[in-house]
């Protein structure tokens, strides 16, 4: 037997219902902060993570699908390719292609499936789904503005009431920007330079290559090093200062809670300033529901302009598991099945026809079925009601609709069928 590769996993009903409850639901939020969808495509030049994302973090150095894709003709090079690990990439690289500043501030979303050879456990995969969100532009539209900062993370707050989930918590941090980046990683590796041997070789290598990584580091034993090294909030420059108070004002004038944590300098290397994650108690080890940040400097390290921007991305799979207990509610049943006696499976396609198109939920039968297996049928897929359509009926133009929950049994003309099973 064939089975799904590890770390992938099929999504079924009815959990899909949950996933197009969220989806639904994060579009109408998205609708009315104005943003607008964008789709990129699944795999890109292995150059433009490595570039973007960063050479020395754990996604690129050791999570990416990457290969290398054959030329068909001798027109076409040979190139290294990769599935997308996240989306932040692909769409500045798409704001570049396309000129998208001539828009002034872009406000974009995009939702799909990411890859990364992570370790598989409970929420986490080998391919996940992501819901990303973008503001970028020029600076004259305003886009380092911490305005936009505050507007994303209350978006968010908004976002994930509406879904119903309590209980998250709002981390945040500056990380200021490269000036201050350079300051930072020179007194790490100060810092680090007495203690690393001591630690593991990720860490040997990140203390010399690129030291803020350090604290990417998961091994236990290496924890108390960690915690004793300096914090980017000691090197934050006036500007980054500044900004990083306008975003906590806004922050507290609209009501969103949020924590302060300088130890929180996120997996990605592009990040400038605003940093955050959003943790959730219910989730276990894999507790982060989504992240992001700004990332001041990305389209020019990708050949663009400069084009300030912010974003996050919210990890679906995991989103989706804080919402398992209202599962129940949005799995849609049929309103009626349709239970067509011997002969009768035009009339009963005639009448399931009417119907939908009064946008009713139809389950048909077929008329080789018994009563009795009919009912069985109506009741296994939860329909509300069942149907009979037999010549009696047909020649009547009235119906036995009967409610399989209550055991209640009306006749109902044929014109009035539709409002009957609506009205209930
Ligand atoms: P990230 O923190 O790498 O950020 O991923 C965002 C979220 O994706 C995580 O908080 C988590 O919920 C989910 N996630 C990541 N890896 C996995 C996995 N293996 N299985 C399940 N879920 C996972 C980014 O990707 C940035 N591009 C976010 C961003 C957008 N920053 C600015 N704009």
């Amino acid at each position: 037997m064939i089975k799904a590769v590890r770390g992938t996993r099929d999504l079924l009903p009815p959990d899909t219902a949950l996933w197009n409850f969220v989806e639904d639901k994060v579009r109408d939020v998205f609708r009315a902060y104005n943003f607008q969808e964008i789709r990129t495509p699944i795999f890109e030049a292995t150059e433009l993570f490595a570039r973007g994302v960063g050479e020395e973090t754990d996604i690129v150095s050791k999570e990416m699908y990457t290969w290398e894709d054959r030329s068909r003709a001798a027109s076409e090079k040979a190139q290294s390719l990769t599935l997308r690990p996240e989306a932040t990439a692909g769409i500045v690289r798409a704001y570049i292609e396309h000129k998208l500043w001539d828009r002034g501030l872009n406000k974009l979303y995009c939702i799909g499936p990411m890859f990364r050879r992570e370790r598989p456990q409970k929420g986490r995969y080998r391919q996940f789904y992501q819901i990303d969100a973008e503001i970028i532009g020029p600076a004259s539209a305003g886009s380092d503005s911490p305005a936009r900062d505050a507007e994303l993370l209350e978006m968010l707050a908004t976002l994930l009431d509406r879904l119903g989930i309590t209980g998250w918590n709002l981390e945040l941090n500056s990380v200021g920007c490269p000036n201050d980046r350079a300051r930072f990683n020179e007194a790490l590796r100060q810092a680090l330079e007495p203690v690393k041997d001591k630690m593991c070789a990720d860490c040997q290598r990140r203390a010399v290559t690129n030291p803020l990584r350090v604290f990417d580091c998961k091994v236990p034993e290496d924890q108390p090093i960690i915690a004793t090294l300096p914090r980017i909030s000691q090197f934050l420059d006036e500007g980054c200062r500044t900004h990083f108070e306008a975003v906590q004002s806004i922050l507290t004038k609209v009501g969103v809670r949020f924590t302060l944590n300088d130890r929180l300098v996120r997996g990605l290397d592009y990040y400038t300033r605003t940093a955050f994650e959003f943790t959730h108690g219910a989730l276990g080890a894999q507790n982060a529901i989504l992240g992001g940040g700004r990332y001041d400097g990305l389209s020019e390290a990708l050949g663009g302009p400069p084009a300030p921007g912010i974003g996050f991305a919210i990890g679906e799979d995991r989103l989706v598991m804080s919402l398992q207990d209202t599962a129940d509610s949005v799995v849609s049943k049929p309103a009626v099945y349709i239970a067509p006696m011997a002969g009768m499976n035009a009339e009963a396609a005639l009448l399931a026809h009417q119907l939908r198109r009064r946008d009713l939920v139809v389950e048909l039968g077929d008329d080789t079925f018994r009563l009795k297996k009919s009912f069985e049928a109506a009741t296994r897929v939860g329909a509300k009601y069942i149907l009979i359509v037999g010549e009696n009926e047909v020649q009547a133009n009235a119906f036995a609709l009967k409610n399989l929950a209550t055991g209640e049994q009306v006749q109902v003309a044929r014109g009035e069928l539709a409002a009957k099973i609506q009205g209930s």
